[in-house]
Parts: structure tokens; sequence; C-alpha cells
């Protein structure tokens, strides 16, 4: 049985990107022809909005108790997911942290300013705590500015950062009023967006696997 992938979004500051990377990066995994389900533990439903506003089924969403999450996870298990997306709340309630305990890969969002970058501590040792792997990727950045180097350069000694950098572009805001990706008509997007992905990519599965077939199976 195909055991799907859990990629968790994590960061306890508000507004860090987190419900748009989810956004983007599930309709980049998609394209690249992957299964794909989300889980909006927000209760602010940001990610639920937006997946309301779209018409194609993939990605998957599911409504689930917080507090069942670990079944939720295995049931999803038999339904030949690839890959289940977790957007969290940004703080430490229950949500966050059944959202990242169940993670084989917590991504963390960070703008590259000073507030944001400061206060990553509080979300790596929340992270720690539950023994997860994490890397990170700076958000709504000002391409090729100081700030955005900055920011690699901080969260570099704290982990492994994406080597793309999702930038600040109208798009990203209007894509998640209309339910829909920047990437669709934004090519500096739709680069950044596959390039962050990539990296996911690479991390969450072995390739080899991933490609692998399935041998057909009789129960006699
Ligand atoms: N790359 C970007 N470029 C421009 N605007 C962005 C970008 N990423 C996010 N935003 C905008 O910033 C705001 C916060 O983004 P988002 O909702 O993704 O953050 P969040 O971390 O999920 O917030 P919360 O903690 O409240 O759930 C939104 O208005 C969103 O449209
Ligand atoms: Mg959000």
């Amino acid at each position: 049985m195909k055991k799907t992938k859990i990629l968790t979004i994590a960061n306890r500051k508000g507004g860090a990107g987190k419900s748009t990377c989810v956004a983007h990066l599930s309709l980049e995994a998609v394209k690249q022809g992957l299964k794909t389900i989300l889980i909006d533990l927000d209760p602010q439903k940001t990610l639920e909005v937006w997946w309301k506003k779209r018409e194609e089924e993939n990605p998957f969403l599911t409504d689930i108790d917080p507090l069942k999450i670990e079944e939720v996870i295995a049931s999803i298990n038999g339904h030949g997911f690839d890959l289940c997306i977790i957007d969290t709340p940004g703080d430490t309630s229950i949500n966050a942290i059944n959202g990242i305990k169940v993670a084989d890969l917590v991504l963390i969002p960070s703008k590259p300013t000073s507030p944001d970058l400061t206060s990553i501590g509080r979300t790596i040792s929340m992270v720690k705590s539950l023994e997860k792997s994490y890397v990170f990727v700076i958000t709504q950045a000002v391409a090729r500015t100081k700030l955005a180097l900055q920011g690699v350069a901080v969260l570099s000694e704290f982990g492994v950062v994406a080597p793309f950098t999702i930038s600040n572009r109208v798009s990203y805001a209007n894509a998640m009023n209309i339910g829909s990706s920047a990437a669709i008509e934004d090519k500096l997007a739709a680069e950044e967006i596959k390039g962050v992905w990539e990296f996911i990519n690479s991390k969450l599965f072995d390739l080899r696997e991933r490609n692998a077939k399935e041998k057909v199976r009789f129960d006699i």
C-alpha cells in the first residue's frame, strides 16, 4: 500500500505566507501528477476558502477533527494519495502541534524582515520538540534585495533554506482571492514555485520509490 507523504506548513508568526505556500505548492504538485489532499487546521480557514473557489477536484480537501489527526492520516494512506499538505494556524494551539506531529517534513515559510526572523526560534523549538525534520523558505521577499539575502543567511544558521525564494507579487494575493495560482499568469512566480516544489519534492520523496511501478496484487 502506498504511504501518503505528509508536508506540514508551520510558523507561529501570523501572516508569514503559510496558506499561500500550501495553495501554490499543492497546485504545483498536482501539475507534476501527484494525487494531493489538503487539510486546513487553521480556524480562519484561508486555505479552505481558496479551495472552495476551485472547480477541479485535485487537490482534494478533507475536514477533520484535529484531535483525531493520526486516525485520519492512517485512513488517507489507504486512498491512493501521494501527498497530503497540512496548513496550520500561526500559534501554539493543539491544531498547530497536531499538524506538526504527523509530518514527514515541516516547511517553515518566513518573511526576510527582522520581526519575522527574530521570532523564528519559537517555531524551530516547537518543531524540534516534536522531533521533526524541517526546511525554510523565504516568502514575500522583494526580489534581489539585500534583505532577502540577509534572510537566507540568518535562516541558514538554523537549517536548510530552499534555493528559490517566493517574492512579494500581487499575483500571489490575486490568486488566493480567486482560487487560482500565481503561476498561471505570472512567469516569474511560476519559476519560483516550481523551484521551491522541486526542492521539497527531493526532500520528501525517495524519487526512485516514486517512479517505481507497483505490481498488481490479487487476493487469491
Ligand atoms: N508572496 C506573496 N506576495 C504577495 N502577497 C503575499 C504573498 N504571500 C502572502 N501574501 C499575502 O500576505 C497575507 C498573509 O499571507 P498568508 O495568509 O498566506 O499567511 P499565513 O501565514 O497563512 O497567515 P496566518 O498566520 O494568518 O494564517 C495575505 O494577504 C496574502 O495574500
Ligand atoms: Mg494561514
